[in-house]
C-alpha cells in the first residue's frame, strides 16, 4: 500500500493544470447506456474511479476504450448483454448506482447492487429509487440488489419533487427521463456544474432538456438518443484543492483551466480569509493578500454554496489561520475524519457532531498520518506541505481515486513530495 512523503518546503509557486471533473465523468460514462451509438468523452481525468466505472460498464457488455493516455474515452453500448451490476464492483464505488436509471430507461429492466455505505456516511439511495418509482418503475429490493422493471418496457414522464438536494438522484432521474414517455419535471434538483455538464451532453445526444443549473429541470422524453462527443467539464474540487496550496504555504499558483464560476462561494471564502483569487486568460491565479490567513466560518451547502468536497481541505488551511474558525458540515454525517489526523500534526480542533471549531496555530508539525477518504487524504497533504518537518500520509489509494499525478503537479511548484511503497 503506497504512502506519500511530504516535507514542508516554504512558499510554493508555479502553474498547475486542472483535469476534467471526476464527478462529471462518473455520470457522463453511464449515459452511454442510453444510446446504441458511440459516445466519446474528451478531457477525461486519469483516476482509479474512472477505471472502476470502465470495469463496471464493460461487465454489462459495453465497450469502453481509453485513448490518448486516458484523456479520451470511447464508449459504446450497442451490445449490452447483461443488465446486472454486481456487488463486487459496485461496493468499490458508490457512483455505480448511476447505471440504474439509464439501464432501466433503455432496456426496461435492470439489476443493480445497492452500493452500501462508505466512510463519510450511510449514503442511502432512497431518493434515486423514489424518483424512478415516480416514473413508473417497479422495484424489488432483495439480496442486496435493486431489481427494477419498467411496466411495458418503458418509463413514463413524471413530476419528481426531491425532499432535499441529491446530486446522484438528480443525475439518475435526469438520465432516465430522457427516454421516458412524456414530460418529466425534477423539482428541488441539484444545481452542481456536473449536472449542467451532463444535461449538455444529453442534449447533444438528442435529449430535450431545459432548466439545468436551476432547481427545476424539465425533460421531454424521446424514443431514442444518438451518439455524441463531449468534453468533461473542469474539476472544480481539484481546482479548489490546488487553490489552497499558496493559501496554506505562501507563494503564487496559477490553476490552469480554472474559472471563477466553478468555485464562486469557495473563492469568496478565500477572499474573506485574506487570499486573493484573480481570473486570468489561462486560469485562476491565487496568492495571499498580505501575511497570515485569517479565520473564517464555513458551512457546507449544495451548489452554489460552499462545497462539502472542499471542507476537509479548507480545514487544513484554517488550522494555520489567525483566530478561531467554525466549520459546519451539513451534507454528510461523518465527514470530519481528517480532524484527528490533523490534530496529530498539532492542529487544535474541537469536533461536536457536525460542527468543528478550529483554533489556528502558527505552524503544524509533520507526523505520520492516515488517509481515511478521498478528500481527507488531500487535506493531509496540504497540511504536510505547510508543516515543519516530514509528513507521511498512508493509505493513499484514497487519493488516487480523485487526484491524478498529485506529486508531479505539486513538484512543479517546488514541493518536496514523493510516493513511497510500504
Ligand atoms: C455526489 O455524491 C458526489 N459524488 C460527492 O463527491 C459529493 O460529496 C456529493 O455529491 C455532494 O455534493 C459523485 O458525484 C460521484 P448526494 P452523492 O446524493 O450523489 C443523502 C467526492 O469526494 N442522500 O448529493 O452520493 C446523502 O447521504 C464525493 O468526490 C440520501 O439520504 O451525494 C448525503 O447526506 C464524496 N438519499 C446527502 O443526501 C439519497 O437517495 C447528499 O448526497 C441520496 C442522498
Amino acid at each position: 500500500m503506497d504512502s506519500i512523503l511530504v516535507k514542508g518546503n516554504g512558499a510554493l509557486s508555479g502553474a498547475i493544470p486542472i483535469a476534467g471533473a471526476k464527478n462529471a465523468c462518473l455520470t457522463l460514462m453511464p449515459a452511454t447506456l442510453l444510446s446504441d451509438e458511440p459516445l466519446t468523452l474528451t478531457n477525461a481525468p486519469r483516476l482509479s474511479d474512472i477505471a472502476t466505472m470502465t470495469q463496471l460498464l464493460q461487465s454489462l457488455g459495453a465497450e469502453v476504450a481509453s485513448l490518448q493516455d486516458g484523456l479520451v474515452l470511447a464508449l459504446s453500448s450497442h451490445s449490452i448483454t447483461n443488465q446486472k451490476a454486481d456487488y463486487d464492483i459496485v461496493r468499490k464505488m458508490r457512483a455505480s448506482i448511476l447505471v440504474l436509471g439509464p439501464m432501466l430507461a433503455r432496456y426496461g429492466h435492470a439489476v443493480v447492487s445497492l452500493p452500501g455505505g462508505c466512510a463519510i456516511g450511510a449514503r442511502p439511495v432512497d431518493l434515486h429509487l423514489k424518483a424512478l418509482e415516480a416514473m413508473g418503475a417497479e422495484l424489488d429490493l432483495r439480496d442486496g440488489y435493486v431489481h427494477a422493471k419498467a411496466p411495458g418496457g418503458r418509463l413514463k414522464g413524471a413530476v419528481v419533487e426531491f425532499p432535499f438536494v441529491s446530486v446522484g438522484a438528480t443525475e439518475n432521474a435526469l438520465m432516465a427521463a430522457t427516454l421516458a414517455k412524456g414530460t418529466s419535471v425534477l423539482k428541488n434538483a441539484a444545481r452542481e456544474p456536473e449536472i449542467v455538464d451532463l444535461a449538455r451532453c444529453l442534449r447533444k445526444m438528442g435529449a430535450r432538456i431545459e432548466g439545468e443549473g436551476t432547481g427545476e429541470i424539465v425533460i421531454e422524453g424521446t424514443d431514442r438518443l444518438h451518439g455524441a462527443t463531449h468534453p468533461v467539464v473542469t474539476d472544480r474540487i481539484e481546482l479548489g484543492t490546488y487553490m489552497l496550496v499558496p493559501a496554506i504555504c505562501g507563494g503564487e499558483v496559477e490553476c490552469l483551466g480554472g474559472t471563477l464560476d466553478l468555485v464562486g462561494a469557495f473563492a469568496e471564502k478565500l477572499d474573506a480569509a485574506g487570499v486573493s483569487v484573480t481570473q486570468t486568460n489561462r486560469g485562476l491565479k491565487v496568492a495571499r493578500k498580505n501575511g497570515r490567513v485569517q479565520a473564517v466560518n464555513v458551512t457546507t451547502e449544495p451548489f452554489p454554496g460552499f462545497p462539502t468536497d472542499l471542507q476537509a481541505q479548507m480545514m487544513a488551511l484554517l488550522c494555520t489561520a489567525e483566530g478561531t474558525s467554525v466549520l459546519e458540515e451539513k451534507i454528510f454525517e461523518n465527514r470530519f475524519m481528517h480532524a484527528p489526523e490533523l490534530m496529530r500534526m498539532g492542529a487544535r480542533i474541537d469536533v461536536h457532531g457536525g460542527t468543528a471549531t478550529v483554533t489556528g496555530v502558527d505552524r503544524l508539525k509533520g507526523a505520520p498520518v492516515m488517509a481515511t477518504d478521498l478528500r481527507a487524504s488531500v487535506s493531509l497533504i496540504l497540511a504536510g506541505l505547510a508543516a515543519e518537518g516530514e509528513t507521511l500520509v498512508s493509505r493513499v489509494y484514497h487519493l488516487d481515486r480523485g487526484y491524478e499525478r498529485v506529486e508531479e503537479k505539486l513538484r512543479a511548484c517546488g514541493a518536496q513530495i514523493e510516493r513511497v511503497s510500504a
